[in-house]
């Protein structure tokens, strides 16, 4: 299964991803972790990206198709779940072209729908591992010890672009830049809505309904054609 999960900053499409990834054993494709990955290791890609990632804009879309293309090409077609990407029309359109081309198009697209007051909560309380990525919350995933990741023992961080005003500049982003996502994969029939204002399980039983059915869906389908 090729999946793409859209929503606003902070609508817990991480959260989700990191899921569906043991459940489905799909590989997690996250444009926002791959750049700051390049950020950490100083690459050139990483130096150019950080100037729009700190003040809440989106990188440039021929840094990013380029990176995300190169990363799907290393990926099994079997099964990967898209994750901050794609974030434009542009990045839409070449990633249709990209996975068409290779006999693989996108088999649901999920949309996380959560209101700005719980969004605005989500990414204030929000603390991540800067070694492995993990993520928690202050108070709705707290990690075992305080300021402390369960998995590698690393202090965790707020990220810098999680500072207030910069939240604000990426949720207007998302309006004006990523919104039009939710129309133009509504036409193409691959879109599934999801209310994600409740607690990450349910959400997630959500998902897993929606996917299941999918896969149900295609079961006497490639019967048929054995
Ligand atoms: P990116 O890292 O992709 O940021 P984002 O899309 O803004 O999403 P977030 O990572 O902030 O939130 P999330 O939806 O994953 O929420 P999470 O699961 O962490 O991108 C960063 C930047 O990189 C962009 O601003 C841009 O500059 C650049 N960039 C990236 N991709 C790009 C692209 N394609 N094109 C151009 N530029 C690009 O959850 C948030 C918090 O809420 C956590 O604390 C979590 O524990 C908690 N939580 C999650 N779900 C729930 C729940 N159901 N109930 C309660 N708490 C929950």
């Amino acid at each position: 299964m090729r999946i793409v999960l859209l929503g606003a900053p902070g609508a817990g499409k991480g959260t989700q991803c990191k899921r569906l990834v043991s459940q489905y054993s799909l590989a997690h494709l996250s444009s926002g972790d791959i750049l700051r990955q390049e950020r950490a290791q100083g690459t050139d890609l990483g130096r150019q990206a950080q100037s729009y990632m700190d003040s809440g804009a989106l990188v440039p879309d021929d840094l990013i198709i380029g990176m995300m293309k190169k990363a799907i090409d290393q990926t099994p077609k079997a099964g990967y779940v898209l994750d901050g990407f794609p974030r434009t029309l542009k990045q839409a359109l070449e990633l249709d072209k990209v996975l068409v081309a290779g006999g693989s198009p996108i088999d649901a697209v999920i949309n996380l729908e959560v209101d700005d007051a719980i969004i605005a909560d989500r990414m204030s309380g929000r603390r991540s591992c800067p070694a492995c990525g993990a993520v928690y919350h202050i108070r709705n995933l707290k990690p075992q010890k305080d300021g402390v990741c369960d998995k590698d023992g690393t202090a965790l961080i707020q990220r810098p672009d999680d500072d207030l005003e910069v939240v604000k500049k990426r949720l207007e982003t998302y309006r004006q830049q990523t919104q039009p996502l939710i129309g133009y994969y509504q036409k193409q029939g691959v879109l599934h809505e999801v209310d994600a204002n409740a607690g990450a399980d349910a959400v997630d039983s959500v998902i897993r309904e929606v996917l299941d059915k999918l896969i149900v869906r295609r079961r006497p389908v490639a019967r048929a054609r054995r």
